[in-house]
C-alpha cells in the first residue's frame, strides 16, 4: 500500500502541471531535472554490468547495489528475467527521486530463439525476414525485463579477417542502410514504448569495420569522403528510421577515439542529423582513451568523452568518479550534463517506465514468450532464407524418398554440432541440446526407413589429429551420398576473434580432400560467421551450401534445402576472396589510372603478378536449383534531366525445372566525375519468386537521388554526365546500357 502510494506521488509529480494539465514529454522530463542534483544527473549517465559473480543471486561486491539505491546508476548490462530486472528496479525506487533504470542486453540475432547471424541474414536480401527476425528477438527480450538492444551493428566491413563481420550486413552501403533500417524497425515495432518492442541502438559509431588489417579494437585513418560514402550511409538510415540510440566505438578515427569524437557525435550525429536520443559508450571506452594516448587519466578521458558528446558511460567508471569534479572546476559545462541527462530521461519517459517501472515485468508474458513455437517456425524460414548456395553440379536437391534402399554418410565436426550452430553473441538455455536442431537430425527427419544413416566426426574442429579419418573413409566408402559438414566453431568469429588465415581450421580441408577422393557425390556444408577460403572444396567438391551460423533451427532449414523443400535465393552480402592476400577486396572499387580488365594483362595492371584479379565468389553470388535468363534492359528515357527519372526494365525467366526466387540486382556507375567513382554500386534489388517457366518483367526507377555522391567538400550532390546501369544475378554477371543525366 505504501508503496503503491509513493509511486503514485512520484507519477503525479512528473505527469501533471500545476494547473493539472498532461504534461508533454519534455516538460515531464525537465520537471524531473529541475529536482535533481548534479551527483544524481551524473548517475542516470553511468551504467554498469549485471551483479552476478557467474550463475549466482545479487552480491554487492563493489557497493553497486548501494549505488544504485543512491541514484548513481542509470542503467543496468546484462541483466535479464523478470525476477532479476524486477530486484534491481526496486533497488532503483529506492533511491531519493526513484527514476528507474534501464535495463540493456546484446541482443545480437535472437534471444530465447536464435536466429541466424546477422551476416547470414543479410545474405537472404528479405527485409521483411529480417525485419520481422528482430521484432522475435525484442518480443522476447522485451518479456524477460529488458529495454534495451545494443543492436543492430550497421558497420561496413570489407575486411573478412576481422571478426565482427559475424554481426554486420557486409560490405555494401545500400544493402547496409536497407537492413539497418529494417532491424531497427523490428526491434522497435510499432514505436518503443509497447512493452514488446525495445529500444535499437546503432552501432559503433564510427567505422569500426575499417580497422586496420582486420585487426579488432584498431586504428582507423580515411578520408572523410570515404567516410560519408561507404561506412556512415547505415547509420544515418538507422538515424532516420528513428533509432532510439547510438553506441560509439573502441577505434580512434583519424587519431581522435570515437569516444571522445566531437565530430562524430556533436557535430555530425546530433548536430546535421539532429539525432534525439542519446549515445552510450562502448564498454569500457571511455577508459580506453587513456590506452588510445588520447586522455592522460580517466579524470581528463570523462571530461574529453563527456564534452564530445557520449551520453552514458558503459562500465568505465569514469563520468561516476570524476563528472561531478569537473563539473565544479567548470571544465564540462552544466548544459552539456542536462542535456545529456535529458536524452536519457526522455527515453526513460518514452519507454513508460515512469509511469510504471516494472511494466516490462511479467511473469506471464516471461512465462508465454519462453517457448513460442511461433518463433522456432520464423527462425527456420528465416534460416532457409540465409542459405547460399555456391556450387551445384546436379547433385542437390536429394531426393527424399529414394525408392530403393541408401546410404547417406553424414561426416565432420559439425554433423551432430549443436551450439556451434548458434554462432557468436548467443545465448546459452539448458535445454539447448533438445531445441537446438543439428544436420544430422535435419536430415534424419526428412527420410524415411529406405534410406540408413552413417555417421563419423573425421576430426575435430580445430587440432591437428587425422586419427578420425579411417572411420570417415570407411563411412563415406558405403555411402551413395555423402554430406560433408565443415567450418568454424561457435567462438572463432566475432568480438576479438580477428584471424589471419581464413581457412578452414585444423585438417578439416585434408579430411574433405580425403573425402572427395571416393569420387563419391558429395555435398559440403560449410558453418562459418564469415568468408572463409576453401578452394580445393570449391573445385573439386560436386556441390558446396554456404550454411553460415544459422541458429536453433539450423539442421531444419538445412535439410529443407537439401532435400528441395526450399529452393536457396541467398546471395552474398561479401565479396569472397580467393586468398587472403586480395584482402581488402570488394566489389566498389574505384577505377585505376591502369585498370586491370583480365588475369592475362600481366603488364598494365593494378593487381598481383601471383593472383587472379577476380574474387572466388564475388558480392551479389548465389545459385539456385533453377536457372534465371535476364532479357536487355529497357531505359524509358535514355537521357533525362534532374527534374526527370527513367525506369530501368528487365524481364527475368525461370529457364530450369524448379520454381524459386531471385534476387535482381541493379548497380550503376557514374563515368566521369570531378572525383574518381566506384566501378559499380549497388542502388536497387527486388526478391522475385517465379515458377518454372514464368517471366516477369522488373521495374526499377532512378532519379538524381540515385546519382548522387560526396564530392571534395563533402557536398552530397549529382553531376550531369554519362552513366552505365547494370542489372543482373550478381555484381559480376549483368546486362548493361548506358544513359545521360543532362545539365
Ligand atoms: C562490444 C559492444 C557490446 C558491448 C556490451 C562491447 O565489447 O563492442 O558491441 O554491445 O560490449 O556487451
Amino acid at each position: 500500500m505504501m508503496k503503491k502510494l509513493l509511486l503514485l506521488t512520484v507519477v503525479g509529480l512528473y505527469t501533471l502541471t500545476s494547473h493539472g494539465q498532461k504534461k508533454t514529454v519534455d516538460q515531464r522530463v525537465d520537471s524531473v531535472l529541475r529536482l535533481m542534483t548534479l551527483e544524481e544527473k551524473v548517475g542516470q549517465m553511468n551504467q554498469y554490468n549485471g551483479p552476478w559473480a557467474a550463475t549466482g543471486p545479487l552480491t554487492n561486491d563493489d557497493k553497486l547495489l548501494d549505488q544504485i539505491r543512491e541514484g548513481k546508476v542509470g542503467s543496468m548490462l546484462n541483466a535479464t528475467g523478470v525476477a532479476r530486472t524486477r530486484e534491481l528496479q526496486q533497488l532503483a525506487l529506492q533511491s531519493r527521486l526513484k527514476i528507474p533504470l534501464l535495463f540493456g542486453q546484446d541482443v545480437i540475432h535472437g534471444y530465447r530463439t536464435i536466429f541466424p547471424i546477422p551476416l547470414a541474414e543479410a545474405a537472404s536480401w528479405d527485409m521483411d525476414a529480417i525485419r520481422q527476425s528482430a521484432r522475435i528477438a525484442a518480443t522476447e527480450v522485451s518479456a524477460a525485463g529488458v529495454h534495451w538492444t545494443f543492436a543492430p551493428m550497421v558497420d561496413i566491413a570489407r575486411d573478412p579477417r576481422w571478426g565482427r563481420v559475424m554481426e554486420g550486413a557486409g560490405e555494401d552501403p545500400y544493402l547496409g542502410s536497407m537492413i539497418a533500417t529494417a532491424r531497427v524497425k523490428g526491434f522497435q515495432g510499432n514505436g518503443y514504448g509497447k512493452t514488446d518492442a525495445v529500444m535499437a541502438c546503432a552501432k559503433h559509431f564510427a567505422a569500426y569495420g575499417a580497422a586496420v588489417g582486420g585487426r579488432d579494437y584498431n586504428s582507423v585513418d580515411m578520408s572523410l569522403r570515404q567516410l560519408h560514402e561507404v561506412y556512415l550511409p547505415p547509420f544515418k538510415s538507422a538515424a532516420d528510421a528513428g533509432v532510439a540510440t547510438f553506441m560509439n566505438s573502441f577505434n580512434d578515427l583519424n587519431g581522435i577515439p570515437a569516444t571522445g569524437n566531437s565530430y562524430l557525435q556533436r557535430d555530425l550525429l546530433k548536430g546535421q542529423w539532429k539525432f534525439k536520443g542519446f549515445v552510450v559508450s562502448d564498454w569500457g571506452s571511455v577508459g580506453e582513451m587513456i590506452n588510445h594516448g588520447f586522455s592522460k587519466d580517466n579524470y581528463e578521458a570523462a571530461m574529453q568523452a563527456a564534452n564530445a558528446g557520449s551520453d552514458m558511460d558503459m562500465e568505465s567508471r569514469s563520468y561516476i568518479q570524476h563528472l561531478v569534479k569537473l563539473v565544479k572546476e567548470g571544465k564540462v559545462k552544466m548544459t552539456v550534463i542536462d542535456d545529456a541527462v535529458r536524452r536519457i530521461l526522455k527515453k526513460k519517459f518514452e519507454m513508460g517506465l515512469f509511469d510504471d517501472p516494472f511494466r516490462y515485468c511479467n511473469e506471464e508474458r516471461e512465462k508465454a514468450q519462453w517457448n513460442n513455437p511461433a518463433h522456432l517456425s520464423a527462425a527456420r524460414e528465416m534460416a532457409k532464407k540465409s542459405i547460399v548456395l555456391l556450387k551445384n553440379n546436379g547433385v542437390l536437391p536429394l531426393a527424399k524418398n529414394s525408392g530403393a534402399p541408401r546410404t547417406i554418410a553424414l561426416i565432420g565436426p559439425f554433423a551432430r554440432a549443436k551450439s556451434d550452430n548458434l554462432g557468436f553473441w548467443s545465448y546459452d538455455w539448458p535445454d539447448d541440446s533438445a531445441r537446438i536442431i543439428s544436420v544430422f537430425e535435419g536430415v534424419q527427419r526428412k527420410t524415411g526407413p529406405d534410406t540408413r544413416l552413417l555417421y563419423a566426426k573425421g576430426c575435430n574442429v580445430n587440432d591437428t589429429s587425422t586419427a578420425g579419418f579411417a572411420e570417415a573413409i570407411a563411412a563415406a566408402s558405403q555411402a551413395d551420398i555423402i554430406i560433408l559438414t565443415v567450418g568454424e566453431a561457435r567462438d572463432m568469429t566475432g568480438e576479438a576473434k580477428s584471424r589471419s588465415s581464413i581457412r578452414l581450421p585444423g585438417v578439416q580441408e585434408e579430411l574433405a580432400k580425403a573425402i572427395i577422393a571416393t569420387g563419391k557425390p558429395v555435398v559440403v556444408l560449410i558453418s562459418a560467421g564469415r568468408p572463409l577460403v576453401f578452394n580445393h572444396i570449391a573445385d573439386n567438391a560436386p556441390a558446396v551450401v554456404y550454411t553460415w551460423w544459422l541458429g536453433t533451427q539450423a539442421g531444419d532449414a538445412i535439410a529443407d534445402v537439401l532435400f528441395g523443400d526450399y529452393n536457396p535465393s541467398g546471395k552474398l552480402p561479401m565479396t569472397f576472396p580467393l586468398t587472403e592476400g586480395q584482402i581488402p577486396i570488394y566489389y566498389n572499387y574505384y577505377s585505376t589510372g591502369r585498370p586491370a580488365t583480365s588475369d592475362s594483362d600481366r603488364f598494365y595492371r593494378s593487381a598481383y603478378t601471383d593472383l587472379s584479379l577476380y574474387p572466388k565468389y564475388p558480392f551479389g553470388f548465389g545459385k539456385s536449383y533453377t536457372t534465371f535468363e535476364y532479357s536487355d534492359i529497357q531505359l524509358s528515357k535514355k537521357t533525362f534531366s534532374a527534374k526527370e527519372k527513367t525506369d530501368v526494365t528487365v524481364t527475368v525467366k525461370n529457364t530450369g525445372n524448379y520454381d524459386g526466387e531471385e534476387v535482381v540486382q541493379l548497380y550503376i556507375r557514374d563515368i566521369t566525375g570531378s572525383v574518381v567513382r566506384p566501378v559499380k554500386e549497388l542502388k536497387g534489388f527486388r526478391k522475385i519468386w517465379l515458377a518454372k517457366g514464368e517471366s516477369k518483367e522488373v521495374v526499377f526507377t532512378l532519379s538524381v537521388d540515385d546519382l548522387r555522391f560526396y564530392n571534395d567538400k563533402l557536398q552530397y550532390i549529382y553531376e550531369p554526365g554519362d552513366f552505365v546501369v547494370y542489372v543482373g544475378g550478381n555484381s559480376r554477371e549483368v546486362k548493361e546500357a548506358g544513359f545521360t543525366l543532362l545539365k
